[in-house]
């Protein structure tokens, strides 16, 4: 595998640059080129007897402080009170302004860690080191950080910009299956919304080496999303307009964790969300024919669903989306293809689509129950 280096540019008051790093043996580089008195290192509990040797052992080089926080592995852990343990061993261990925090494992780690990181002492650079492939597909990239409240998941965050992103493709040999099938989702998501190309590959046989963790292929698949990511971004950094495409599937997905209290990994319930809401589409608003069985067919062949769980009804599920709604005021809305790799309106945003359109509850819930 051959490492590179793609470059995430944001403009704006205050122009933000930063290099993510695709490749292998990469560990032994992170803070590579960072000269910091001291490292926050935040991990999990499966992530860190793997991994936090190597990565103390990378930043210890320059003789820089260091203090490790490991937090619970899962969802639960993404709290508030986490990232008051985390302010508080940092702080003990003597944090200061010229510290760094980084972020070595999921998307959880990532979210916990770069929230923390913007809060403490009004911000501290931090460092992604993400290591499942949804966290280097996605969350890695965009500086989303924050953690879940009762009242629903990401509610209390902040925007908060990497300094850099580590994504060494080696650490994915210990990612359970089911992890890495979750996270192709989401790249199969970036197929449909932004690269034709993308799914072709996919479809031609790039899906299998993946699921084999061939690394050339595994390289292959997260350069190209994270470019596809940083283009999204770099056009629309909070989320006002096209930064939405990046949601398609996300509507349906939403409320069926919701319906289901989370009883799915959230890239399965985005595969039925993308299936469910590709056929919305095509009988309300005119995508071609077949999109929505050519992305069914992809994610069957990674092992995905791509229609409800026994026991949960698209009502319930329409009701969920509802109740999610409220949170953001305003109509169910959902980001809908034209056809692989093309959203409406692409060509008038520069390549990158218009955001997400209304639907109604009668069009969501038909393109549901025949799911
Ligand atoms: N900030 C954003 O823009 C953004 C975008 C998408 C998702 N997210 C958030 O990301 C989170 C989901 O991320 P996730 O799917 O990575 O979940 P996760 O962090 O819980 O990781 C999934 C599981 O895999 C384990 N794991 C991770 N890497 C491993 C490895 N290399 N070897 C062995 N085990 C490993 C973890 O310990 C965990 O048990 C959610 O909280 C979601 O809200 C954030
Ligand atoms: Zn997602």
């Amino acid at each position: 595998v051959q490492t590179r280096a793609l470059q995430v540019e944001l403009p704006g008051g205050e122009p933000v640059r930063y290099q993510v790093w695709v490749g292998e043996g990469l560990l032994a580089r992170v803070g590579d080129g960072a000269t910091r008195a001291g490292w926050v290192l935040v991990t999990d509990t499966n992530v860190g007897p793997l991994y936090a040797d190597a990565v103390a052992a990378a930043l210890a080089g320059s003789g820089a402080a260091l203090t490790t926080i490991q937090v619970a592995a899962g969802e639960a852990s993404k709290v508030r009170r986490t990232v008051e343990r985390i302010h508080d061993q940092a702080l003990q261990a003597g944090v200061s302004r010229d510290w760094g925090v980084v972020a070595l494992g999921g998307g959880v780690v990532g979210d916990l860690a770069g929230f923390a990181a913007a809060t403490l002492l009004r911000g501290l650079p931090y460092v992604q080191v993400p290591t499942s492939l949804l966290a280097m597909v996605d969350s890695s990239v965009g500086g989303k950080t924050g953690v879940d409240t009762p009242a629903g998941k990401n509610l209390v965050g902040a925007f908060h910009q990497p300094e850099a992103v580590y994504a060494d493709v080696t650490t994915l040999s210990t990612l359970p299956d089911r992890e890495l099938i979750a996270g192709l989702a989401e790249v199969i998501k970036y197929g449909v919304i932004l690269d034709e190309q993308l799914f072709v590959d996919l479809d031609d046989g790039l899906l299998e080496s993946c699921l084999q963790r061939v690394p050339d292929a595994l390289a292959a698949i997260v350069n190209r999303c994270v470019a596809l990511k940083a283009g999204v971004v770099a056009a629309d950094e909070r989320e006002a307009g096209p930064r939405e495409i990046l949601n398609f599937g996300h509507t349906v997905a939403h409320g069926i964790e919701r319906a289901t209290d989370f009883g799915l990994l959230h890239g399965e319930a985005v595969a039925v969300g993308m299936v469910a809401e590709a056929r919305l589409a095509e009988r309300f608003r005119g995508a071609e024919a077949g999109t929505s069985e050519l992305i069914a067919s992809l994610c069957r062949r990674a092992g995905l669903p791509v229609k409800l769980p026994q026991g949960v009804s698209a009502a319930r599920v329409v009701e969920a989306a509802r109740a999610d709604k409220k949170v953001r005021a305003g109509s169910i809305r959902c980001a809908l293809p034209e056809q692989i790799g093309r959203m409406p309106g692409h060509r008038q945003a520069g390549g990158i689509g218009a955001g997400a359109v209304a639907v109604t509850e009668a069009e969501l819930a038909e393109s549901l129950a025949s799911a």
